[in-house]
């Protein structure tokens, strides 16, 4: 047969109820925890198994929580367990009334104490004694009853002389009066001394016939006049009792437990982890607290939990920032931040640098912003200007030229090593050795300087000079456009110029052949220029130190083209200073022509031939020397260079000495062009290889 769940409830509350009865240390599950509005907290409870031995409260009709007592009705307003134990009460008042006529003793006057129970005492820091009266003495007083017997006693004098006298809200003795009260109070009895026959007669005290006198909590009675004469027997006042475990016997008197001796029994009432006992301040026994940095209910166990301090600034300061830990908390100033005694619970945080090493800080910081800011700045103003110049020397437009490298100005620096090597005076600066990355040798020079004026002809001409390529043309490999003058890269000529070569290294004789392979050379490269695409191009300058002989002696002619940018004054300057294989014509006409480029190439001629300068011993032309030389004897033989003027050369000699005159004719139209030049010089060479041929001398080198 089922069992319904009510009548397995009717088999069980009995067992359970006397289980509650029996438990020394309940609460049971299910107890009432509060009574009209007032919390009953553990120790106090409310039916059977709910509270320690003591600590009953009665909730009467459901809705008044009482002390038990029978005898005298004692109200509870609140119960506290922390941060004090402590129940506020509502108590009843003492006063006695007497007769105004003959002083005697009123009927219906009554005069009633409560004894309270042993956990409880009338809390002497809470409450004060307050007597009301005319001529009223009032007392309270601990220990055995009687007024010789008193271990001590505590009391005041209400007086006045009429019914004027005394004074709302001021209870200072004039109908009213306050003391304070001893420790130790077990009940709230107070008496008054009365002798009807003389001092504390009420008689004719009509205006106040009675005497009053309650414990009530400080600051909570305000004296009204009107007091004097109120109904005493209802009259109640609230009153702060402290409790402490006393005694587990409620019925037994000795209630002087300790916490020593209570640890470590069954009766110990401090069950929650975190807590402790402390022994009773008013009256015998324990109490019993959560330690520090918990709250809650240290009669249960687990009752006191951990505080987060940090959400309770109030109580538990921190001038830094909070951390909660379990039973405390930390309290650490922000970083960069100290306080006094490395203690921000208590000390503000303040900056760890004094403010002289603040501003000595901020004052360095700001200046090393400023020289980075400077710095940059400055960097930038550098690249922009690098910028600038590569843009005003063409950059936009030479940077798409092929076979051409631009190099940066750091780049090129690299090249030369910082210009370690000179190798030279070109017409424009000095001339430096470098290296490529790919360990080529280059020579750099400067440029002609580039304004807005000369800018699309000097794009022009690099650019046909990165597209001329002949081996008797000094290759242009790059430029350098970041500098103020741009700078050209060129292949390096190992042997210098021939104007070295010929002139200045007189211990090195150049053979007839050298010189007439050099001449070839010159020429080839010239004649490559002049026909170089359908622009007339002319090279301008030609001269010995124009013409660069690399390590096998192969000629290279450079320097051309950019004479086109020259300017009148240069012309003046520069060209000048080798007038001396200048095209008269053009002096006169100021008219470049590639005849002018011949008349040049055949004042190179005679120097090759002859071993002498252009100008030679302070003033002599080399051109009208040879040239009078030759008018008169038809031939050049006097002026020959003696190193090389062997008899089988002479041949030779002359045959270039006519080309050459030819060259330096007058009239541009009777002038050979460079192609025409060239065949000739090829040709001389045939001819003095077939005269060589017929000397037995240099068989041995040609018979092969
Ligand atoms: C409880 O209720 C009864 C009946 O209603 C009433 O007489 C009594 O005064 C009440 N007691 C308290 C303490 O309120
Ligand atoms: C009980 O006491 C606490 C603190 O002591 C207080 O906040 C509360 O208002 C009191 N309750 C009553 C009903 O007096
Ligand atoms: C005065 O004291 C006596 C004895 O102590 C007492 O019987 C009497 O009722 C008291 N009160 C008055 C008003 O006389
Ligand atoms: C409590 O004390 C009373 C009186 O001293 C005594 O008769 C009773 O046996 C005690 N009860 C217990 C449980 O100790
Ligand atoms: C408490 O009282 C009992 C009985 O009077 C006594 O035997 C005991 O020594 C007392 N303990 C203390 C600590 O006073
Ligand atoms: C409680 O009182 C006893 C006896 O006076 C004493 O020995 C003990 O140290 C006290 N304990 C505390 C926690 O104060
Ligand atoms: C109990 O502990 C709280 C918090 O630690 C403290 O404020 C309070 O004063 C303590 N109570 C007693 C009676 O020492």
């Amino acid at each position: 047969m089922a069992m319904r769940p009510s009548m397995w409830a009717a088999l069980l509350l009995p067992v359970l109820v006397l289980a509650d009865s029996l438990a020394l240390q309940p609460p049971a599950t299910g107890c009432q925890t509060s009574c009209g509005g007032v919390d009953v907290p553990f120790p106090f409870g409310i039916g059977p198994g709910c509270f320690l031995p003591g600590f009953q409260i009665e909730c009467i009709n459901g809705s008044t929580p009482m002390l038990p007592d029978d005898s005298y009705e004692i109200k509870v307003l609140n119960l506290s367990v922390m941060p004090r134990p402590e129940a506020r009460v509502m108590l009843h008042i003492a006063f006695q009334c007497y007769d105004a006529t003959d002083g005697s003793a009123k009927d219906g006057a009554s005069f009633r104490s409560a004894v309270i129970k042993s956990a409880y005492r009338i809390s002497d820091t809470r409450n004060e004694l307050v007597v009301l009266g005319c001529t009223t003495f009032g007392f309270t007083s601990s220990g055995p009853w009687g007024r010789r017997d008193s271990s001590f006693a505590s009391g005041c004098l209400a007086y006045c002389d009429n019914d004027g006298s005394a004074m709302d809200g001021s209870c200072v003795g004039i109908g009213c009066c306050r003391v304070e009260i001893p420790p130790g109070l077990t009940d709230n009895t107070v008496f008054f001394l009365n002798d009807s026959a003389s001092t504390w007669s009420h008689q004719g005290l009509g205006f106040s016939p009675c005497d009053y006198g309650f414990m009530v909590e400080k600051n909570t009675y305000d004296f009204r006049v009107s007091d004097l004469n109120m109904d005493g027997s209802s009259t109640t006042k609230p009153l702060v009792l402290d409790w402490a475990i006393r005694s587990s016997n409620v019925s037994s008197s000795v209630d002087n437990m300790t916490c020593t001796e209570v640890k470590g029994t069954p009766e110990y009432a401090c069950l929650s982890d975190n807590s402790q006992c402390l022994n009773s301040t008013n009256g015998p026994g324990y109490i019993c607290n959560c330690t520090q940095g918990y709250w809650g209910n240290p009669y249960l166990i687990g009752g006191c939990k951990d505080i987060n301090e940090c959400h309770d600034p109030k109580q538990y300061p921190c001038h830094g920032v909070c951390h909660n830990t379990v039973g405390s908390y930390d309290c650490k100033c922000p970083f960069g931040q100290q306080s006094k005694h490395n203690n921000a619970k208590d000390n503000d945080c303040t900056s760890k640098f004094p403010l002289a090493a603040r501003l000595s800080l901020g004052i360095s910081l700001g200046l090393f912003v400023l020289i980075v800011a400077l710095l940059l700045a400055f960097i930038m103003l550098q690249k922009r200007r690098l910028d600038d110049l590569f843009e005003k020397n063409g950059g936009e437009m030479l940077k798409n030229v092929k076979g051409l490298t631009i190099f940066t100005k750091d780049g090129l620096s690299k090249i030369t090593n910082d210009n370690e090597e000179f190798i030279g005076k070109g017409n424009f600066g000095n001339v430096y050795k470098g290296t490529l990355p790919d360990k080529t040798v280059v020579a750099v020079k400067a440029s002609i300087k580039v304004d807005e004026a000369t800018k699309e002809e000097f794009v022009q001409e690099v650019e046909i000079q990165t597209h001329m390529i002949h081996k008797n043309i000094l290759k242009l490999i790059g430029c350098c456009l970041e500098v103020d003058v741009p700078m050209l890269v060129y292949e390096f000529a190992a042997n210098g110029s021939l104007q070295e070569v010929l002139h200045d290294k007189k211990n090195q004789v150049l053979s007839l052949d050298s010189r007439l392979n050099i001449a070839i050379g010159s020429a080839e490269g010239l004649k490559y220029m002049h026909s170089y695409a359908t622009q007339s191009i002319r090279h301008g300058d030609v001269k010995p130190d124009n013409i660069l002989l690399d390590e096998n002696l192969t000629p290279k002619i450079s320097d051309f083209g950019l004479s086109k940018l020259l300017k009148e004054e240069y012309v003046a300057k520069v060209v000048v200073g080798c007038m001396g294989y200048i095209d008269p014509v053009f002096m006169k006409t100021g008219l470049l022509t590639q005849k002018s480029d011949v008349y040049s190439f055949g004042a190179v001629l005679l120097e090759l031939i002859t071993g002498k300068r252009n100008v030679y011993d302070e003033k002599r032309s080399l051109i009208i020397e040879y040239r009078k030389v030759y008018e008169n004897e038809n031939r050049g033989t006097a002026m020959f260079d003696i190193d090389i003027a062997t008899e089988e050369n002479i041949s030779t000699l002359e045959q270039i000495g006519k080309l050459a005159i030819d060259c330096l004719k007058e009239d541009i139209e009777d002038r050979p062009d460079m192609t025409e030049v060239a065949e000739q010089l090829v040709m001389i060479r045939r001819n003095k290889k077939s005269i060589d041929n017929t000397n037995p001398d240099n068989w041995e080198h040609y018979q092969i």
